[in-house]
């Protein structure tokens, strides 16, 4: 079990981590860009370089939609993207498709534009990418020191303004174009997700459907069990591994004890090559938690994550101890040279303090995401424990894939 402590603390951090932070980053906290940058970037090695046939665009978005104070006048740049390659013209009434950024820079990569640009041919749609406010480029505020400073800049930044921003956004391009009568398919992931499927409840008119793909959408209020990212991520290790899921489970207990012992920390940071020692077992077992989210919330057929670290774990078959099994799982996945960077509760209210998915997170969304309830029982991908995996209704239907994200479609007329 893990420690219920610094649980408070630790599952801001992790919910920052998980959906923004890269597990290979490890090596330094020196930037915060540098540690926040997003595991797909990582892996692509790509640093947003603009695909071809995608032109970006700023758009002079209106900072405050719901007041009429003196700066609710005031504008931001909102970038956002278009490709036009496909599209059969706002003559033809061609359909456009909409990706909702979401709580990151806008990178028009192969994994952000490749479901669309699949699927632009078939139906000769116009593709647009919005970025959201406050993240990447479109920062009313210039930069994220500045933004994030306080309750005044930070009050602009809520999902209701980035609705209106992308219900405004949508129709100014429409009029531009002369597309009044194409219809308008709003798509996104994870929170943007549920961007997409509150702009098809919240504005009707301006989107005929919307796909939330892995969007727990319903995971408000009681509807959903308030330990479902934890239970999914154990069910995770549990389906990769049986032996690899017990030794997780054992460990908490042998970090907690040698933790107590006399130079425990001490012998904790030598057996994991910790950067610098652990001043407290919340350091190490933070980390080891991260970990294993990350692992399970990236974890797609074709990285499979959770097997490459439980593979390293189950290894040698003849170590008892589940402290030294883990220890060389999470050495070999990271690099036997490398060591393990661990940070302080302080360290991390800093990262929070500075990040604004933390605000949005107090604020709005998903507040009681998770528990520490780790290596218990649960669902496939974590992200999607509150994620819509039966049809609502006729015109809301989950679509379901094997080994792949739930994703709910909102459509008005199904087929459109
Ligand atoms: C959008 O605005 C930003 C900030 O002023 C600028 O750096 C960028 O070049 C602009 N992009 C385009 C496509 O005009
Ligand atoms: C679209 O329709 C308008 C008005 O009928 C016409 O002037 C224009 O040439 C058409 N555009 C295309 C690309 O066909
Ligand atoms: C936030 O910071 C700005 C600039 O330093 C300052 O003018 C403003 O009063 C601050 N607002 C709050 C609520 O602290
Ligand atoms: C629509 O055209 C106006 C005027 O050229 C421009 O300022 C605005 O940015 C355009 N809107 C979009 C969404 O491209
Ligand atoms: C929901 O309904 C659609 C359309 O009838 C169907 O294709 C789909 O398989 C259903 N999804 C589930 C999860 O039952």
């Amino acid at each position: 079990m893990a420690p219920k402590n610094t649980f408070g603390v630790f599952l801001l951090f992790c919910l920052i981590l998980l959906l923004l932070s890269v597990e290979s980053r490890w090596t330094s906290l020196g930037t915060h860009e540098k540690y926040f940058s997003s595991l797909r970037r990582t892996k692509a090695s790509i640093h947003n370089t603009i695909l071809p046939d995608f032109e970006m665009r700023n758009y002079t978005q209106t900072l405050d939609h719901f007041n009429f104070g003196p700066n609710s006048y005031d504008t931001f740049l909102q970038r956002y993207a278009m490709n036009f390659k496909y599209w059969g013209g706002a003559n033809t009434s061609s359909p456009i498709f909409v990706y909702i950024g979401d709580e990151e820079e806008l990178f028009i990569d192969k994994f952000t534009t490749d479901f669309l640009v699949t699927n632009a041919p078939h139906f000769k749609s116009l593709l647009v990418f919005i970025e959201h406010r406050y993240y990447g480029e479109s920062n009313p505020f210039g930069s994220m020191e500045e933004a994030y400073k306080n309750s005044s800049t930070l009050q602009y930044l809520s999902s209701e303004q980035a609705l209106a921003d992308c219900a405004q956004l949508i129709t100014d391009l429409k009029k531009n174009l002369s597309a009044e009568n194409s219809p308008v398919i709003v798509v996104g992931g994870s929170y943007g997700g549920m961007l997409a499927a509150w702009l098809r409840l919240k504005y009707p008119h301006i989107t005929i459907g919307a796909l939330a793909s892995s969007a727990p959408i319903l995971y408000f209020d009681d509807i959903t069990p308030h330990n479902g990212y934890c239970s999914v991520v154990s069910r995770d290790f549990r389906e990769s591994s049986e032996s690899c899921y017990r030794t997780i489970k054992n460990s908490w207990h042998g970090i907690m004890k040698t933790a107590t012992q006399y130079e425990g920390l001490t012998a904790l940071s030598q057996m994991f090559n910790t950067c610098r020692p652990l001043t407290s077992v919340e350091e190490l077992t933070n980390v080891l938690e991260h970990i294993y989210f990350v692992r399970a919330q990236y974890n797609d057929p074709s990285s499979n994550l959770v097997n490459e670290l439980c593979e390293a774990i189950d290894k040698d078959s003849h170590e008892i101890n589940p402290l030294r099994r883990i220890a060389y799982g999470v050495k070999a996945i990271h690099g036997f040279s490398r060591c393990l960077n661990v940070w302080s509760v302080e360290e991390m209210n800093e990262f929070d303090r500075l990040f604004g998915w933390r605000w949005q997170n107090i604020k709005e969304v998903l507040k009681d995401f998770g528990s520490n309830v780790i290596f218990s029982n649960g669902l496939r991908d974590p992200y999607s424990s509150g994620g819509v995996l039966q049809n609502i209704s006729s015109t809301i239907v989950a679509v379901t894939t094997t080994k792949g994200i739930p994703s709910v479609s909102v459509c008005a007329r199904m087929g459109a």
